[in-house]
């Protein structure tokens, strides 16, 4: 298959969305016509200054840049606008469902109120159902550098929005700040009734997977890249259909691997995992769910049958109720029909 007929099958695949931080589809454009509006200074002048920084060597490097660019969020009308411009390029990529992070500690410890945040978020997100179709699940995200307690005071913050909230993820800087680290805090979650999504395995050892799979008992892991590394962990992943949720341009750009030819994804379908594609922090990794696809695909070969088996993967191992997966996976089956 010619490189163009299968970049518009990706296209018409009907897709999910289960790897994103809203915070990390801030476009430069955007963030420079906020930082106006709020009458902020940012540190970058030009588009071309601030896309020159976005050239990273770690996971560290990245964070530093995305939280500076995150500050000129200040109200709701802010978390809407970022909000509504992801969803209407994530509609352009076919993207149906999306399941969002949001990094509440990341604004509250600036002094904007939980509330601003989330009510910006979704608003949009309502907009979005309504105007795109596009169904979506908002994710409340821990950040790990920083302490449990922490993450107990933000859950007690966001009590009058808990109905509001699919499940909780942890994100952040992975090295030194284990999944056990946030035992007690899962548990509460778990009591809850929310989901459990971690990032684990990116830059951490697949010790990091084990715990938050085996020990915290996650019903999806972020990246899981290095489980590749740990032949009964495969094995486990593949037992428990537990999805990974993979994003390779993120990967390439924050040299979790070296070239996309090394991304797992291909080595993980075939070993009958739950991998899905998806897009992380797309205004800072270079590109959205689409080219995320096209680029896999192009570096590893992939076969239409297999970029099929993605887009089945990401309704699959979405948190919808079955009958909305069914009817995704139709909608799949009736577009490469
Ligand atoms: N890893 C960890 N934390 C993050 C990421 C990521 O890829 N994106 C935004 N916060
Ligand atoms: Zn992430």
């Amino acid at each position: 298959m010619t490189d163009s007929s299968q970049n518009s099958l990706i296209q018409r695949l009907p897709k999910a969305e289960l790897h994103l931080h809203i915070e990390g589809s801030f476009e430069p454009e955007l963030m420079m016509q906020l930082a106006a509006r709020n009458r902020i200074d940012l540190r970058f002048k030009t588009l071309d200054e601030a896309k020159a920084a976005y050239n990273f060597s770690n996971l560290q490097e990245f964070l530093d840049l995305y939280y500076e660019g995150m500050q000129v969020l200040r109200t709701e009308e802010d978390f809407h606008d970022l909000t509504w411009a992801y969803l209407q390029r994530a509609a352009q990529d076919n993207v149906r469902h999306v399941e969002m992070f949001f990094d509440p500690q990341a604004h509250t410890e600036r002094g904007v109120p939980f509330g601003v945040v989330t009510e910006g978020i979704l608003a949009a997100l309502a907009r979005g159902e309504k105007e795109l179709g596009v169904t979506s699940y908002l994710i409340l995200s821990f950040l790990r550098h920083l302490s449990e307690d922490d993450g107990f005071a933000l859950l007690k913050e966001s009590e009058g929005w808990h109905d509001r909230f699919v499940g909780v993820g942890l994100d952040s800087s992975e090295m030194g700040h284990p999944p056990l680290k946030f035992e007690r805090l899962y548990k509460r979650c778990r009591e809850m009734g929310f989901k459990l999504c971690m990032h684990a395995g990116e830059e951490g050892p697949p010790a990091y997977v084990r715990e938050a799979l085996i020990e915290i008992g996650v019903d999806r892991i972020d990246h899981g890249n290095r489980s590749m590394e740990d032949p009964a962990l495969i094995q486990i992943l593949k037992d428990t259909q537990t999805p990974l949720t993979n994003c390779p341009l993120s990967n390439l750009s924050l040299c979790v691997i070296n070239d996309l030819k090394d991304s797992p994804v291909k080595a993980q379908l075939e070993a009958g995992l739950l991998v899905t594609v998806n897009s992380d922090d797309p205004a800072y990794f270079g590109g959205y769910i689409a080219r995320n696809y096209e680029k896999t695909a192009e570096a590893l070969g992939l076969s239409d049958a297999q970029l099929i088996t993605l887009a089945h993967n990401s309704f699959t191992a979405s948190f919808l109720p079955e009958a909305g997966k069914q009817k995704h996976l139709a909608a799949i089956d009736a577009a490469v029909a």
